[in-house]
């Protein structure tokens, strides 16, 4: 297939070298003045991609978004412009919300979503790691998406393991309840994801879940709200040495994903009437922050 990676950032970089590994040409579209770009995946042989190349966009049978979830309304409308009709974009990033805005100009197109658990550190321009095996799911956004399962297929050839979830809403809401919960506390904190295993953070985290799970039900996503207590202590205990992505996202100042995370949730919860204050205040902490070092 002809493939362009939107956003060869970490985990973009990380697909585009199984991709190309995998026999696909593969193309980048990223941020940066060039033609070119040479990417190595841990001790694998460099390997050299076209670089915003504007025929690549023009022949892609599939567009593969990794930029952030508050990245993809500025990244989006350039690349409608110059795709076909009939290209599929698949959209992998944290977080739910960020295509809502743009979902009447997505109507024509095949849309994807996904969601994955593999890990990628991007060290340098040029190389990336895959800091931990994981699984992807993905599934479809409108009902041209629908007729797209055999993406499932090229993914699980190039980075296995990768899975068609018809409901991928479930497996976004259940990984947004899990990011609600251990994200904002870790970047709060500045601690690793395996400290919030000690009991002064348990009732914070209780209330996190119980208040997501409100939402969830109020959305119509299935949920049992014990299990889900529990998946997020096995996440903990699983990724116990990782800093969380808006840990280091608030270590280095950057623009974090909260709005599409806990942001998300308030804003599902005001729909509904419901009350989500711990949400609503680990939000409002994180948002602080951000303008903090704007205003600096
Ligand atoms: N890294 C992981 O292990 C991992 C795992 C699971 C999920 N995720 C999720 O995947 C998403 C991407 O994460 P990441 O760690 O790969 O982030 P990242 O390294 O920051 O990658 C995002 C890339 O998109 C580029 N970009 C921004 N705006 C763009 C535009 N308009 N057009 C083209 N490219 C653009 C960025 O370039 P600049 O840097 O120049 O802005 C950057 O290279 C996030 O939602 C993250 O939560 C990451």
């Amino acid at each position: 297939m002809n493939i362009v990676i939107v956003g060869p950032g970490a985990i973009g970089s990380l697909w585009a070298t199984h991709l190309h590994q995998a026999g696909h040409q593969v193309a980048l579209w990223g941020t940066q003045n060039a033609t070119h770009w040479s990417l190595q995946c841990d001790e694998q042989p460099k390997l050299n991609f076209a670089y915003n190349q504007p025929d690549t966009l023009h022949r892609a049978d599939l567009l593969l978004i990794t930029v952030k979830a508050w990245q993809v309304a500025s990244a989006l409308p350039a690349l409608l412009e110059q795709i076909a009709d009939e290209t599929i974009l698949l959209f992998m990033h944290n977080g739910m919300g960020a295509l809502e805005a743009l979902s009447d100009r997505l109507a024509p197109y095949p849309v994807l979503l996904s969601t994955t658990t593999h890990g990628a550190l991007k060290p340098a321009p040029d190389k990336v790691l895959h800091t931990g095996q994981g699984q992807t799911q993905i599934g479809p956004f409108n009902t041209p998406g629908a007729r797209c399962e055999f993406v499932c297929d090229v993914l699980q050839h190039a980075l296995p393991q990768v899975s068609w979830n018809q409901h991928i809403e479930h497996a976004l809401w259940q990984k947004l309840a899990i990011n609600c919960a251990i994200n904002p506390l870790t970047a709060i904190e500045q601690i690793s994801n395996g400290e919030l295993a000690d009991p002064r953070y348990r009732a914070r985290l209780d209330n996190i879940i119980a208040e997501v799970a409100a939402v969830m039900r109020a959305e119509h996503i299935p949920v049992d709200q014990h299990a889900l207590r529990a998946t997020v202590d096995l996440v903990i205990a699983a990724t116990a040495r990782n800093r969380s992505s808006m840990h280091q996202d608030v270590v280095h100042q950057r623009q974090t994903e909260i709005d599409f995370i806990n942001g998300y949730v308030v804003r599902k919860a005001q729909q509904h009437g419901l009350a989500v204050p711990v949400n609503q205040q680990l939000y409002q902490h994180i948002q602080s922050l951000q303008q903090s070092w704007t205003q600096a």
